[in-house]
């Protein structure tokens, strides 16, 4: 192998090679606010965290991806709430008060100039070592990027999904209830799936039990119409589905009979009427085949479209809208 040349760089060397990286490899990053830099910036080359950051070199950090809809925000409280409780178990201290957060959110948003796509913001508890604890003095980095979103195939929504069960264990609870920037097993579990032909994977716990898909919860619609989801126990507690089980009641008596959370056995999921993805990202995608089996008739079914239509209609019209001031 010839010797490679390695330069001391300075720091106008360093942003021509983060503009070369950006150009080799172009992002839909739209804006990017950094506590650390104290502002926002909208070059891609420019959002950027320290190395030493205890989030990146020991994962020691959270995250939260709320949708741009439209120009507005859906559902951030939601998503703040559930980022607040992530935080506390991860026991890193706040980036000032969920109000600050929020307007930071917003302003971001409005910097970006974007309206559809997606939110997501981290909270580390920054630089100032390589220790396994957080460095002495370490102040607490928040970051907010909106970006485009992450899409999924159209096939997805009109012929429905083929899901495998993952060979990767599940999280244990207080994993897979916080939002963590560690997801290793997420990601494995997704990597698994494609390489095998799958669009994802699905986890299952030691007693059988159905947990969750690699960033979406799974929930069903058993033979008698019930819309049954998995417990929040050992899955992430899905905005989505949440406001799903909430929306979802609005069908008991057409499309189903009735609303559930329960533990989900592996021999009843497979028996369902419908498989459902749910989650920010996907919205509502049925699931027709897992491990090579039918769901039902291997078609998607009616409650999924219902939930779907649902569900953007409350991104389009309901009560849970922020308006970006752009
Ligand atoms: C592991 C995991 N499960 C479920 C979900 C769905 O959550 P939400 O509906 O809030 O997007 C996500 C996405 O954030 C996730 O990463």
């Amino acid at each position: 192998m010839p010797a490679v040349a390695l330069p001391v760089l300075g720091a106008e060397d360093v942003l021509a090679g983060l503009r070369a990286l950006r150009t080799r490899q172009p992002v839909k990053f739209s804006a990017f606010y950094s506590s650390q830099l104290g502002g926002i910036v909208t070059d891609p080359a420019l959002m950027v965290i320290p190395f030493d950051d205890h989030m990146v070199h020991r994962g020691h950090g959270i995250f939260d991806t709320a949708g741009l809809v439209n120009g507005r925000i859906y559902d951030l409280e939601a998503h703040l709430d559930r980022f607040l409780g992530s935080a506390e178990r991860s026991r890193l201290k706040l980036f000032g008060s969920r109000e600050q957060m929020r307007d930071i959110i917003i302003k971001t948003a409005a910097a970006s100039q974007l309206r559809d796509g997606a939110i997501r913001y981290w909270l580390s508890s920054g630089p100032g070592s390589l220790e396994l604890s957080p460095a002495a003095g370490a102040q607490p980095g928040f970051f907010v990027m909106i970006f485009g979103g992450l899409s999924y195939p159209e096939r997805w929504y009109t012929g429905g999904l083929r899901v495998m069960t993952t060979t990767y264990p599940i999280k244990p609870p207080l994993y897979a209830i916080t939002k963590a920037t560690n997801y290793l097993p997420n990601v494995l579990m997704q990597m698994e799936a494609k390489e095998a032909g799958f669009d994802n994977g699905v986890f299952i716990d030691e007693d059988g039990f159905v947990g969750e898909s690699s960033n979406m919860n799974v929930a069903f619609v058993t033979r008698d119409g019930v819309f049954r989801h998995p417990k929040f126990e050992r899955v992430l507690p899905g905005c989505t589905s949440l406001r799903l089980l909430e929306l979802a009641r609005g069908l008991i008596g057409t499309a189903i009979t009735g609303v559930e959370v329960s533990d989900v056995a592996v021999a009843d999921a497979r028996a369902a009427r419908e498989m459902l993805l749910l989650g920010s990202s996907v919205k509502v995608a049925p699931i027709v085949q897992w491990d090579r089996e039918p769901i039902a008739d291997g078609k998607p079914g009616p409650v999924a479209s219902a939930l779907l239509n649902l569900l953007e209609e409350d991104m389009r019209a309901g009560d849970r809208l922020i308006d970006v001031p752009y």
